[in-house]
This record gives C-alpha cells, sequence and structure tokens, in this order.
C-alpha cells in the first residue's frame, strides 16, 4: 500500500456518523497529545493531513483518510484530556468502546502513548476492549525521541511485559515522528491488516 496517497475523505462528530461499515478499517487512539496525528502524517509522508497540536484536545472529531478505495485510516480524538468535563470524558469514552465492539470493518487498532509514561488506566482499557473482541492492537511508544537510548528499551521492556500478561494479538514497537523511528513496523503491521 502506497500510504503516501492517503487523502481525506470526511469527518465525523460521532460514531453513529461514520460512513457505511464496509472495506477495512484501521484506527488511531491514544491519549490526547499522545502524538496520534503526527504518526498519521508521518506515515502518510503530509505535513498537515491530519491537524497537530500543542494544545491536548485538538481532534475533536473522527477524521478518515482513505489509503485507496476501501481501505481508511481513522484518527480518533485523544482521550483522557484533564480540561473536558467529567460527563463528556465519559461520553466519549462509551462511544470508543461502541466504536471497537461494533464496527465490522475495524480490523485493527494503533494505539499511541507517549513513551514517558504509557498505559495509564484508559490505555489499559483501550487495549483490554480490543483482547476482548479479538482487535489486533499495535501500540506505539511515541516521542521515543525525548529519552536516551537506555531509558527507551527500559520503557519498551516494560511495556512488552505487560500486554504479555493481556493476551490477545498485541505488538509493541517505539516511535518517532521527529526522527521517523518504527515507521517500517507501523506500515508492516498496516500493510498486513490491509491485505486480509
Ligand atoms: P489530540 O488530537 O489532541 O488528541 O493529540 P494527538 O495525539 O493527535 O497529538 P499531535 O500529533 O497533535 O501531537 C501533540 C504534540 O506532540 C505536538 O506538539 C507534536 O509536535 C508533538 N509530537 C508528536 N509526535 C512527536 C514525536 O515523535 N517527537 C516529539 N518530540 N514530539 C512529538
Ligand atoms: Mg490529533
Amino acid at each position: 500500500y502506497n500510504y503516501h496517497m492517503t487523502h481525506f475523505v470526511m469527518s465525523a462528530p460521532d460514531i453513529r456518523h461514520l460512513p457505511v461499515d464496509t472495506g477495512i478499517e484501521v484506527a488511531f487512539a491514544g491519549r490526547s497529545n499522545a502524538g496520534k496525528s503526527s504518526a498519521l502524517n508521518t506515515l502518510t509522508n503530509q505535513k498537515s493531513l491530519a491537524r497537530t497540536s500543542k494544545t491536548p484536545g485538538r481532534t475533536q472529531l473522527i477524521n478518515l483518510f482513505e489509503v485507496e478505495d476501501g481501505c481508511r485510516l481513522v484518527d480518533l480524538p485523544g482521550y483522557g484530556y484533564a480540561e473536558v468535563p467529567e460527563e463528556l470524558k465519559r461520553k466519549w469514552q462509551k462511544a470508543l468502546g461502541e466504536y471497537l465492539q461494533k464496527r465490522d470493518s475495524l480490523k485493527g487498532l494503533v494505539v499511541l502513548m507517549d513513551i514517558r509514561h504509557p498505559m495509564k488506566d484508559l490505555d489499559q482499557q483501550m487495549v483490554s476492549w480490543a483482547v476482548d473482541v479479538s482487535l489486533p492492537v499495535l501500540i506505539l511508544l511515541t516521542k521515543a525521541d525525548k529519552l536516551a537510548s537506555g531509558a527507551r528499551k527500559a520503557q519498551l521492556k516494560e511495556v512488552r511485559e505487560f500486554v504479555q500478561d493481556v493476551g490477545g494479538d498485541v505488538e509493541v514497537e517505539m516511535f518517532s515522528s521527529l526522527k521517523k523511528l518504527g515507521i517500517d513496523k507501523l506500515r508492516a503491521r498496516l500493510d498486513h491488516w490491509f491485505s486480509q
């Protein structure tokens, strides 16, 4: 798949407004500010395909992109943003759970976590929801450029040990949009999911 050809399709305000549930979809999820939109831009080699921001909670809509006919990438709004009212947070978390459980075309989930503080409660919930419905997961430990090599490896090891106990099809890789690290692994995983 040529990810450089990816183009924007539409934004949906919520799960109910997604396009028809056919083809293959891979979603990018993670805490607000984890680097989801940046990863999509790096993967597709486009500066501003997905909007990135220093302000957490930038992506408020579900943004859909098409790699080619019937192959979609989904940029989900980040979860866990402190300044969002509790009520709204709960609503969004519920919607995410429903999306993971009910979206038939969803064949893979990329969960992005800042390598400096991975596997927070909501991250664990996302991974366990995915495992519950046999949805394969690729965890990307983002912003790896922010840590020295030793610290990076220690974090990778710790998260890998954690997911071993969770079971399911869960892989963990390091990633940096800034240093273009881990893109080959991401691409290989997406190729695999899209070619099923
Ligand atoms: P929301 O849409 O708000 O949920 O955030 P997001 O997960 O889409 O994060 P986004 O890609 O907008 O990135 C958030 C901030 O982290 C921006 O300031 C990015 O420049 C920065 N960032 C993203 N990836 C990296 C990386 O690999 N290295 C470094 N150093 N900074 C990064
Ligand atoms: Mg974003």
